[in-house]
């Protein structure tokens, strides 16, 4: 594989501001964590979104087009881990 292989798998946080202090903004820390940890950071590309309209049952996060409600900092880990492996 080339050196500048595309990511293949994509991790979106919501930034807005309800998701952000509901969780994301430790969310983000875990994540940036887990692919620095795993060097999967060529493989995975991590970004953040505006508001989706779920505040509500935020935090937000999606992982390749899956959404996760509710995604809670204790539960960021094994959300990763269960997408990426141990
Ligand atoms: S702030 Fe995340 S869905 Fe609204």
């Amino acid at each position: 594989m080339s050196e500048d292989a595309k990511p293949t798998h994509k991790i979106s946080l919501c930034l807005g501001s309800s998701c952000f202090v509901r969780g994301n903004e430790q969310n983000l820390e875990t994540v940036e964590n887990f692919l620095k940890e795993r060097d999967l950071e060529a493989q995975i590309e991590l970004r953040g979104l505006r508001c989706r309209e779920d505040c509500a049952r935020g935090p937000r996060v999606e992982i390749d087009g899956k959404v996760y409600l509710e995604a809670a900092p204790e539960k960021m880990l094994a959300i990763l881990k269960s997408n990426f492996g141990e």
